[in-house]
């Protein structure tokens, strides 16, 4: 068999470990893969490259992906579709292996519905997609967003300052309340719950009172006041219709300082938490994830998406995956909130 790779969305660390898991599983096995640059664009275009084993050492814990990736995808030309088909046929591809966020799997799914030989892989550092309790690149983002906190930690009890830091979380707030908890954070906001700035500025003074005079808070970009509260600049959407964020971190400190007087300053921590190298646990469940995604398309199990449930990698059906976003389960925001001030 010929498997096609592509990756597709934002990049996550943990991309090319799972195209290097693809690659091990098929030669192991006996099929060969190629891939295709820059996700679904490199499909229509049949701009692609040859991936072996030998050409994979070094990939483990590479950041990035070699393969380049971009939003594009096949139902934005009018050819689109007729052409990947094309560009698969001539280049005897049996089965195509979509390594992406919400964006790229939902429009794989459709690809499917076309009668696509595809197979999905779960990517992003959100953690937004349903039915697998972690996506690749998740907790390595975490990890890099709890160490920012930490140094915001020092800074601010130097000055008696306010930290406000924004992390990534377009729909969801996995990020922000992971670390949070995590870096001892004293607020942390996120989308799926909106925010009373009057209450977050009365856990600022109550923290105050007790005699701490620096406070850490922690926003997800996607975090919304409770409608009418604040005023919030109008949302803008970039040429794939993605919601446009950041921005909110610094109202929120401006808020703070204006309402309590208490000195505050913003990080924006953007895409530093999207680079570099996996840690080990993204390696793992990269290459877990690569392995496995080479199984189910050598057993044309198409419409599949490889995804993490129970301690142990699954398959679940693409369609149902992308039929919702995963928020923050109610228990743990419950854990993070017992911590606010
Ligand atoms: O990968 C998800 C994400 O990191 C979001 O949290 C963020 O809003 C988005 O990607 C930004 O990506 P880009 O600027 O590449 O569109």
């Amino acid at each position: 068999m010929l498997l096609g790779v592509l990756t597709g969305g934002g990049d996550a660390p943990g991309l090319n470990a799972v195209i290097r898991g693809v690659v091990r599983e098929a030669s192991v096995e006996g099929h060969e893969v190629i891939g295709f640059h820059d996700g679904w664009r490199g499909v229509m275009d049949g701009d692609h490259m040859e991936l072996t084993v030998e050409g994979c050492r070094g990939l483990l814990d590479k950041g990035g992906t070699v393969l380049g990736t971009t939003r594009i995808n096949p139902f934005m030309r009018d050819d689109g579709p007729s052409a990947c088909r094309q560009s698969l046929d001539a280049l005897g591809v049996d089965a195509l292996i979509s390594i992406g966020g919400e964006g790229t799997l939902s429009c794989t799914q459709e690809m499917y519905k076309l009668g696509f030989p595809v197979v999905g892989v779960p990517k992003t550092i959100d953690n937004d997609i349903g039915l697998t309790e972690m996506t690749f690149g998740f907790a390595t983002a975490v990890d890099i967003a709890t160490e920012a906190i930490g140094r915001l930690h020092t800074t601010a009890e130097s000055h008696d300052r306010v930290m406000v830091i924004e992390v990534m979380g377009r729909h969801v707030g996995h990020i922000a309340t992971w670390a949070g908890i995590a870096g001892g954070a004293t607020v942390t906001l996120i989308p799926e719950h909106p925010f009373d700035i009057v209450e977050v500025c009365d856990a600022l003074r109550r923290r105050h009172q007790r005699g701490k005079y620096a406070s850490i808070v922690v926003v997800a970009e996607g975090a919304k006041p409770v409608p009418g509260s604040l005023d919030v600049p109008e949302d803008t959407f970039d040429e794939f219709g993605h919601i446009r964020l950041g921005g909110i971190g610094e109202l929120v400190a401006g808020e703070i300082s204006s309402r309590t007087g208490f000195e505050t300053r913003t990080t924006v921590l953007g895409y530093v938490q999207r680079g570099g190298q996996p840690n080990a646990y993204d390696r793992v469940l990269s290459t877990w994830y690569g392995v496995e995604a080479a199984r189910a398309a050598i057993d044309e199990d198409f419409g599949a998406m490889v995804a993490y449930q129970c301690g142990t990698v699954q398959r679940v059906r693409i369609a149902d995956a992308v039929d919702g976003l995963k928020y923050v389960r109610p228990e743990l925001w419950n854990v993070a909130n017992r911590f606010f001030a």
